[in-house]
């Protein structure tokens, strides 16, 4: 935090008090492609995170400084678009504009940004932005609001954090991605040693603490780089919407997926198109999957969440389509070692990253096994992190 607070003194070379915010990445543990039908899913906040020095401006601009692309951009609050902005400046640009919106007083500032969550790696680089540049907004504009938690400062501005995600998610549509609503919820209510159960819909969760002394979370980078903008996510989506409205024909309270029952969607699957049916089939078991996994983590049976980690893959890779080669490979790779509860592909998918459920035990092993073939069989390199649970956002200094 001290070199963020220096560098930003470097680039911009102005005194005033400098504020840094953080907003998280986040692994899901189960419940992929369920959140934007209304369904549940079970993430939790990573340590990983973009992180914004800042120092308010009195004029209305807002210039960054990205560590990551070595570049400096700005744009002007409630101006256009600037020609050629980069593609990083879109985030905090949109954010502002849904803040602008929703009546928060915005004000500028310079600020340099930084992250350690790796992009396009399914671990949610865009949220924990959208997430660190509203903060970033709300910090500016009341220098008053301590350093704490996201709640206090979005309360500061008349918000609650559950608007502040939904913000962020329209943010990130405005960018080009429909995702649903996961990502920056969790980047928002993330809790230290707790995974999270999220009904999608009416954003009502709980807290659910995570065995550490028995199970640790290992993520596992394959190395394969997705663009989620590349379309087939959008057209995930939209397979679900046909199916949710075919569906609905049958039974008129049908709103999205997240209302067909696994035996509602037996009796009718047969009247799906073949690819709808198996996009819905996906979804419908996969929120049955969450349900069924907050169960067994609170009665500690972490076999049962281990397998049914193990069932959300093959559902994923067979059904939704979002698996690839290398995902699958490491997904073998650690179901292979002693001691591996349950392993699957996590986020979008096309790409990124899996979650492995490992006993203490087993994490050595299954280092030693990906490290000893998975290169070899695909030539990329991987990268394997044991994620502790991490609180969501918050204003640091
Ligand atoms: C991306 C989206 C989320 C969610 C996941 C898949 O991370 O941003 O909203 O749909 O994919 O579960």
């Amino acid at each position: 935090m001290a070199d963020l607070l220096a560098r930003y003194r470097e680039i911009f070379g102005d005194g005033g008090t400098v504020r840094i915010v953080r907003g998280p990445g986040r692994v899901n543990l189960i419940g992929e492609h369920t959140d934007y039908n209304g369904g549940f899913v079970m993430p939790m906040a990573l340590e990983a995170a973009v992180r914004l020095a800042l120092v308010p401006q009195a004029d209305p601009v807002v210039t960054l400084w990205s560590e990551q692309f070595a570049e400096r951009a700005e744009f002007a609050l409630g101006g256009d678009e600037p020609a050629q902005a980069p593609h990083w400046l879109k985030y905090p640009m949109k954010v502002a504009e849904v803040l602008a919106e929703a009546g928060v007083k915005l004000s500028g500032f310079r600020a340099v940004v930084e992250g350690d969550v790796p992009v396009g790696s399914g671990l949610s680089s865009s949220a924990a932005y959208e997430v660190a540049s509203a903060l970033a907004f709300l910090a500016a504009a009341r220098p008053d609001v301590p350093a704490g938690p996201a709640e206090t400062a979005a309360a500061a501005h008349g918000l609650t954090t559950g608007r502040l995600a939904l913000l962020c998610q329209t943010a990130e549509h405005r960018v080009g991605v429909r995702c649903g609503i996961m990502d920056q919820f969790i980047s928002l209510h993330g809790k230290r040693g707790h995974a999270i159960v999220l009904d999608c819909r009416d954003l009502s969760y709980e807290a659910v603490p995570l065995p550490t002394d028995r199970a640790k979370v290992v993520v596992i980078d394959s190395g394969v780089r997705r663009k989620l903008t590349s379309g087939a996510y959008n057209e995930r989506r939209s397979q679900c919407e046909e199916g949710a409205g075919r569906l609905r024909k049958f039974s008129p309270d049908i709103k999205d997926l997240r209302d067909v029952t696994p035996e509602l969607f037996k009796v009718h699957e047969a009247s799906l198109p073949k690819i709808v049916r198996r996009r819905c089939r996906h979804v419908v078991t996969e929120d049955a999957r969450v349900l069924e996994s907050a169960r067994a983590l609170k009665e500690g049976d972490i076999e049962r969440f281990g397998e049914l980690m193990n069932a959300s893959h093959d559902s994923l890779r067979d059904d939704y389509e979002v698996s690839g080669p290398e995902l699958d490979l490491l997904v073998r790779m650690a179901r292979g070692v002693r001691g591996v509860l349950g392993s699957r592909l996590t986020g979008a998918g096309f790409g990124g990253c899996t979650v492995t459920l490992a006993r203490p035990e087993a994490v050595e092993p299954l280092r030693a096994a990906v490290l000893a073939g998975y290169e070899k069989a695909t030539g990329l390199a991987p990268r394997i992190w044991v994620s502790d649970a991490a609180d969501g956002a918050a204003i640091e200094t």
